[in-house]
């Protein structure tokens, strides 16, 4: 039975309105990602009003896209899954409301998701043996945090970010930079020919012994940088093309060691046969290449989701729900937490 069974997700959390339709946990038929570029490009950040009315006026479309792409119909979806928190609550509130409506219509059962669980899960859907216990890594435009997971499915909170995300940071440093937004994978392409030994920034809280990460500090260095620490003012368009690369380098390379170290300094502690790393950061090439060359020095292997279930997708979700539901038939539900973290799961 679980052979043909179809989940039908549907992810509205911040920026980009998505819905899937996955075979079993991990088999994508589909995978609609409707991104809102266009629409925050110009304020540099995501505006929650336009975002969420965006999500109104297309989630239908984006629904029915995904059962197109997938050739299915209402009658072949089993179960609808969808991310209930955390995340712009607007936001939230369209992609639950449709779901909801959907499921009680159409008499299917109904699952509500944590995003950054979903965002973990897109790492356990891209492989197919991952070794636990494990160390969880979320990096995201709206969170960074490290968990220890017993098993799959289950994660104990080891510590976040105390002020800015790491993928805020480079959405921040990009528009000081003069790059558009989303700046992360401008930052990333920019910094591929810089030099980071030319610019060195300070690497957030890596000596303290928490694993709680900071990154308002580096934003604040490469401001000071960019701006010149109380001489007069210069900008973005002022700075020179190859210093802009290396600034870029400098931010990016300071950014991600924080990340590594205190991953694998986790894993050391806790035993973890693997670290997984989940969230639109993961996509970083530069991260990738970091992490493989540490799992090599220190006989941890680390896994990241494949390049297109790393930034909000839809299809984590669908993945997400089946097994969950699988488990246990009875967890559909809702509530409308918007705690941070994710908390303990059975
Ligand atoms: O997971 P995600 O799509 O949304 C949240 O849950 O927040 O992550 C979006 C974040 C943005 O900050 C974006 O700049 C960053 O992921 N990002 C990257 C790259 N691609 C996306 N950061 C660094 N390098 C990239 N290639
Ligand atoms: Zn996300």
């Amino acid at each position: 039975m679980t052979e043909n069974f179809l989940t039908l997700g549907i992810e509205t959390s911040c920026d980009e309105t998505s819905a899937s339709v996955v075979r079993g946990s991990r088999e994508v038929l589909s995978s609609i990602v409707a991104s809102q570029f266009d629409l925050h490009s110009k304020y540099g950040g995501v505006v929650p009003e336009l975002a969420c009315r965006r999500h109104l006026e297309i989630i239908e479309k984006v629904v029915q896209s995904s059962f197109d792409e997938a050739k299915v119909t209402d009658d072949d979806i089993n179960l609808v899954a969808v991310v209930h928190g955390p995340g712009l609550i607007g936001a939230l509130l369209i992609g639950v409301m449709f779901a909801k409506a959907y499921a009680v219509s159409s008499g299917k059962p109904l699952i509500g998701l944590n995003h950054l669980e979903a965002h973990l899960y897109s790492t356990v859907m891209s492989h197919e043996k991952i070794a636990f216990p494990a160390i969880g890594l979320i990096v995201s435009g709206g969170h960074t945090s490290l968990y220890y997971m017993p098993e799959n499915g289950k994660y104990k909170l080891l510590g976040s970010t105390v002020d800015d995300a790491v993928g805020e940071s480079f959405d921040k440093v990009a528009s000081l930079l003069g790059l558009p937004y989303p700046g992360g994978p401008n930052i990333e392409q920019s910094a591929r020919t810089g030099d980071a030994e030319k610019v060195k920034f300070p690497l957030g809280m890596i000596k303290k012994k928490s694993y709680n990460f900071s990154y308002a500090g580096l934003k604040t260095a490469v401001l000071y940088h960019v701006k010149g620490h109380g001489k007069a003012k210069t900008d973005a368009n002022i700075i020179a093309e190859n210093e802009k690369k290396d600034i870029a380098a400098g931010f990016q390379q300071a950014a991600l060691t924080v990340l590594a170290n205190k991953a694998f300094k986790a894993a050391e502690e806790f035993g973890a046969k693997s670290i997984l790393v989940g969230g639109g950061v993961a996509r970083n090439n530069a991260l990738r290449e970091l992490f493989e060359k540490k799992s090599l020095k220190k006989g941890v292997r680390a896994y990241f989701p494949r390049p297109e279930l790393c930034t909000d997708n839809a299809a984590m979700v669908a993945g997400l729900g089946y097994i969950k539901y699988m488990k246990d038939p009875s967890s559909s539900g809702f509530d409308f937490d918007a705690d941070p973290n994710i908390r303990s799961l059975k």
